[in-house]
Protein backbone atom coordinates (compact mmCIF):
# COMPACT_ATOMS: atom_id res chain seq x y z
CA UNK A 1 0.00 0.00 0.00
CA UNK A 2 1.16 3.58 -0.57
CA UNK A 3 2.59 5.85 2.09
CA UNK A 4 -0.09 8.22 3.39
CA UNK A 5 0.51 11.57 5.09
CA UNK A 6 -1.19 14.88 5.84
CA UNK A 7 -0.27 18.54 5.96
CA UNK A 8 -2.41 21.59 6.73
CA UNK A 9 -4.20 23.14 3.73
CA UNK A 10 -2.46 26.27 2.36
CA UNK A 11 -3.63 29.00 0.01
CA UNK A 12 -1.12 27.71 -2.54
CA UNK A 13 -3.25 24.52 -2.68
CA UNK A 14 -6.40 26.38 -3.78
CA UNK A 15 -6.03 25.94 -7.54
CA UNK A 16 -5.42 22.23 -7.12
CA UNK A 17 -8.35 22.05 -4.71
CA UNK A 18 -10.57 23.85 -7.22
CA UNK A 19 -9.75 21.25 -9.87
CA UNK A 20 -10.56 18.44 -7.41
CA UNK A 21 -13.91 20.00 -6.48
CA UNK A 22 -14.79 20.19 -10.17
CA UNK A 23 -14.28 16.46 -10.74
CA UNK A 24 -17.64 14.72 -11.27
CA UNK A 25 -16.85 11.89 -8.84
CA UNK A 26 -16.30 14.57 -6.17
CA UNK A 27 -19.14 17.04 -6.77
CA UNK A 28 -21.57 14.17 -6.97
CA UNK A 29 -21.15 13.77 -3.20
CA UNK A 30 -19.14 16.63 -1.72
CA UNK A 31 -21.33 19.25 -0.11
CA UNK A 32 -20.94 22.18 2.20
CA UNK A 33 -23.38 24.42 3.99
CA UNK A 34 -23.14 26.89 1.11
CA UNK A 35 -25.35 24.58 -0.94
CA UNK A 36 -25.81 24.10 -4.66
CA UNK A 37 -25.07 27.69 -5.59
CA UNK A 38 -21.82 27.71 -3.69
CA UNK A 39 -19.22 25.01 -3.59
CA UNK A 40 -21.28 22.25 -2.18
CA UNK A 41 -24.44 20.31 -2.43
CA UNK A 42 -24.46 17.29 -4.65
CA UNK A 43 -24.90 18.11 -8.32
CA UNK A 44 -22.91 19.61 -11.16
CA UNK A 45 -21.33 22.99 -10.63
CA UNK A 46 -18.01 24.63 -11.33
CA UNK A 47 -16.22 25.89 -8.25
CA UNK A 48 -14.56 29.22 -8.97
CA UNK A 49 -11.33 30.51 -7.48
CA UNK A 50 -13.33 33.08 -5.48
CA UNK A 51 -15.61 30.40 -4.04
CA UNK A 52 -12.67 28.25 -3.02
CA UNK A 53 -11.02 31.23 -1.34
CA UNK A 54 -14.22 32.10 0.52
CA UNK A 55 -14.90 28.56 1.68
CA UNK A 56 -11.36 27.42 2.46
CA UNK A 57 -9.52 30.69 3.17
CA UNK A 58 -10.37 30.73 6.90
CA UNK A 59 -8.92 27.23 7.33
CA UNK A 60 -5.73 28.17 5.46
CA UNK A 61 -5.50 31.25 7.71
CA UNK A 62 -6.01 29.16 10.85
CA UNK A 63 -9.32 30.75 11.86
CA UNK A 64 -11.81 28.05 10.81
CA UNK A 65 -13.07 25.63 13.49
CA UNK A 66 -12.86 22.95 10.78
CA UNK A 67 -9.25 21.77 10.39
CA UNK A 68 -8.48 20.94 6.78
CA UNK A 69 -5.52 18.94 5.49
CA UNK A 70 -4.10 17.93 2.15
CA UNK A 71 -3.81 14.14 1.81
CA UNK A 72 -0.37 13.09 0.57
CA UNK A 73 -0.05 9.72 -1.13
CA UNK A 74 3.60 8.78 -1.59
CA UNK A 75 4.30 12.48 -1.02
CA UNK A 76 1.95 13.69 -3.79
CA UNK A 77 -1.15 15.82 -2.99
CA UNK A 78 -4.12 13.51 -3.59
CA UNK A 79 -7.12 15.00 -1.81
CA UNK A 80 -8.60 16.87 1.11
CA UNK A 81 -9.53 15.59 4.57
CA UNK A 82 -11.04 17.63 7.36
CA UNK A 83 -12.27 17.27 10.94
CA UNK A 84 -14.27 19.42 13.31
CA UNK A 85 -15.82 19.24 16.76
CA UNK A 86 -19.55 18.53 16.61
CA UNK A 87 -20.10 20.90 19.55
CA UNK A 88 -19.11 23.70 17.14
CA UNK A 89 -22.07 22.74 14.88
CA UNK A 90 -24.85 22.13 17.41
CA UNK A 91 -27.73 22.19 14.90
CA UNK A 92 -26.02 19.63 12.69
CA UNK A 93 -25.02 17.53 15.70
CA UNK A 94 -28.63 17.49 16.92
CA UNK A 95 -29.92 16.59 13.45
CA UNK A 96 -27.67 13.53 13.21
CA UNK A 97 -28.05 12.58 16.89
CA UNK A 98 -24.34 13.14 17.63
CA UNK A 99 -23.87 16.26 19.75
CA UNK A 100 -20.30 15.54 20.85
CA UNK A 101 -17.08 14.12 19.46
CA UNK A 102 -15.54 14.83 16.06
CA UNK A 103 -16.78 14.70 12.50
CA UNK A 104 -14.65 13.82 9.49
CA UNK A 105 -15.02 14.20 5.69
CA UNK A 106 -12.65 13.51 2.83
CA UNK A 107 -12.26 13.47 -0.92
CA UNK A 108 -9.72 11.91 -3.23
CA UNK A 109 -9.42 14.44 -6.03
CA UNK A 110 -7.83 12.40 -8.79
CA UNK A 111 -10.35 9.97 -10.33
CA UNK A 112 -7.47 7.58 -11.02
CA UNK A 113 -6.91 7.18 -7.27
CA UNK A 114 -10.52 6.22 -6.47
CA UNK A 115 -11.63 2.61 -5.96
CA UNK A 116 -8.14 1.33 -5.11
CA UNK A 117 -8.44 1.02 -1.36
CA UNK A 118 -6.62 4.28 -0.56
CA UNK A 119 -9.60 5.96 1.16
CA UNK A 120 -9.89 3.48 4.07
CA UNK A 121 -6.15 3.72 4.69
CA UNK A 122 -6.32 7.53 4.69
CA UNK A 123 -9.29 7.56 7.08
CA UNK A 124 -7.68 5.12 9.50
CA UNK A 125 -4.36 7.00 9.61
CA UNK A 126 -6.06 10.37 9.95
CA UNK A 127 -8.14 9.20 12.90
CA UNK A 128 -5.16 7.73 14.72
CA UNK A 129 -2.63 10.47 13.89
CA UNK A 130 -4.85 13.57 13.96
CA UNK A 131 -8.42 13.20 15.26
CA UNK A 132 -7.89 10.90 18.24
CA UNK A 133 -4.67 12.76 19.05
CA UNK A 134 -6.81 15.75 20.10
CA UNK A 135 -7.45 16.06 23.82
CA UNK A 136 -10.87 14.69 24.77
CA UNK A 137 -11.78 13.28 21.34
CA UNK A 138 -12.69 9.58 21.63
CA UNK A 139 -15.61 9.38 19.18
CA UNK A 140 -15.55 10.20 15.48
CA UNK A 141 -18.56 10.44 13.18
CA UNK A 142 -18.96 10.36 9.41
CA UNK A 143 -22.19 11.09 7.55
CA UNK A 144 -22.06 9.91 3.95
CA UNK A 145 -25.19 10.24 1.86
CA UNK A 146 -27.14 6.96 2.15
CA UNK A 147 -26.66 6.56 -1.62
CA UNK A 148 -22.87 6.95 -1.49
CA UNK A 149 -22.17 3.21 -1.35
CA UNK A 150 -18.46 3.60 -2.01
CA UNK A 151 -17.97 6.03 0.86
CA UNK A 152 -20.04 3.95 3.31
CA UNK A 153 -17.98 0.91 2.41
CA UNK A 154 -14.72 2.86 2.77
CA UNK A 155 -15.67 4.08 6.27
CA UNK A 156 -16.75 0.54 7.21
CA UNK A 157 -13.34 -0.78 6.12
CA UNK A 158 -11.77 1.93 8.30
CA UNK A 159 -13.55 0.65 11.40
CA UNK A 160 -16.77 2.73 11.42
CA UNK A 161 -20.19 1.26 12.19
CA UNK A 162 -23.48 2.63 10.94
CA UNK A 163 -25.76 3.73 13.78
CA UNK A 164 -28.71 5.49 12.13
CA UNK A 165 -29.91 7.37 9.06
CA UNK A 166 -30.70 11.06 9.58
CA UNK A 167 -32.18 13.65 7.26
CA UNK A 168 -30.38 16.98 7.65
CA UNK A 169 -32.30 20.10 6.67
CA UNK A 170 -31.50 21.20 3.11
CA UNK A 171 -29.94 17.87 2.10
CA UNK A 172 -31.52 15.85 -0.73
CA UNK A 173 -31.22 12.48 1.02
CA UNK A 174 -30.53 11.18 4.53
CA UNK A 175 -27.02 10.73 5.84
CA UNK A 176 -25.90 7.31 6.99
CA UNK A 177 -24.44 8.22 10.37
CA UNK A 178 -21.36 6.12 11.12
CA UNK A 179 -19.24 6.08 14.27
CA UNK A 180 -15.79 4.90 15.25
CA UNK A 181 -14.58 4.92 18.84
CA UNK A 182 -10.89 5.57 19.56
CA UNK A 183 -8.97 2.32 19.39
CA UNK A 184 -5.95 0.76 17.81
CA UNK A 185 -5.64 1.25 14.01
CA UNK A 186 -8.32 -0.71 12.13
CA UNK A 187 -5.86 -1.52 9.34
CA UNK A 188 -2.41 -2.98 9.61
CA UNK A 189 0.84 -1.12 8.89
C1 LIG B 1 -15.19 8.02 -0.64
C2 LIG B 1 -13.72 7.77 -0.95
C3 LIG B 1 -12.84 8.56 0.01
C4 LIG B 1 -13.47 6.27 -0.76
O1 LIG B 1 -12.12 5.99 -0.99
P1 LIG B 1 -11.70 4.86 -2.07
O2 LIG B 1 -10.23 4.74 -1.99
O3 LIG B 1 -12.30 5.20 -3.36
O4 LIG B 1 -12.39 3.57 -1.40
P2 LIG B 1 -12.15 2.05 -1.81
O5 LIG B 1 -11.29 1.94 -3.02
O6 LIG B 1 -11.71 1.31 -0.57
O7 LIG B 1 -13.59 1.57 -2.19
C5 LIG B 1 -14.54 1.36 -1.16
C6 LIG B 1 -15.50 0.28 -1.57
O8 LIG B 1 -16.41 0.81 -2.52
C7 LIG B 1 -16.47 -0.07 -3.62
N1 LIG B 1 -16.61 0.78 -4.80
C8 LIG B 1 -15.63 1.36 -5.52
N2 LIG B 1 -16.17 2.10 -6.51
C9 LIG B 1 -17.50 1.96 -6.40
C10 LIG B 1 -18.60 2.50 -7.11
N3 LIG B 1 -18.41 3.30 -8.17
N4 LIG B 1 -19.85 2.18 -6.69
C11 LIG B 1 -20.03 1.35 -5.65
N5 LIG B 1 -19.03 0.84 -4.92
C12 LIG B 1 -17.78 1.14 -5.30
C13 LIG B 1 -15.19 -0.83 -3.66
O9 LIG B 1 -15.43 -2.09 -4.25
C14 LIG B 1 -14.83 -0.92 -2.20
O10 LIG B 1 -15.41 -2.04 -1.56
P3 LIG B 1 -14.64 -3.44 -1.42
O11 LIG B 1 -13.27 -3.13 -0.96
O12 LIG B 1 -15.47 -4.17 -0.44
O13 LIG B 1 -14.62 -4.04 -2.79
C15 LIG B 1 -13.38 8.18 -2.43
O14 LIG B 1 -14.02 7.29 -3.33
C16 LIG B 1 -13.77 9.61 -2.77
O15 LIG B 1 -13.03 10.53 -2.48
N6 LIG B 1 -14.96 9.80 -3.39
C17 LIG B 1 -15.44 11.13 -3.81
C18 LIG B 1 -15.83 12.05 -2.67
C19 LIG B 1 -16.70 11.37 -1.62
O16 LIG B 1 -17.63 10.65 -1.91
N7 LIG B 1 -16.34 11.65 -0.36
C20 LIG B 1 -17.03 11.09 0.79
C21 LIG B 1 -17.88 12.12 1.44
S1 LIG B 1 -18.65 11.45 2.91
Amino acid sequence: MPEVGFRPLRRSDFERLRSWLNQPHVYEWWGTESGPDGLGGPGPHAATAAQVAEEYGPAADGVDPTSRFVILVDGVPAGLIQWYRLCDSPEYGAAIGEPTGAGVDLLLGDPGRVGRGIGPLVIDRFLVEVVFAQPGVRRCVAGPDVRNVRSIRAFTKAGFEGVRDALVSGEPAPEHVMVRIASEPALGP
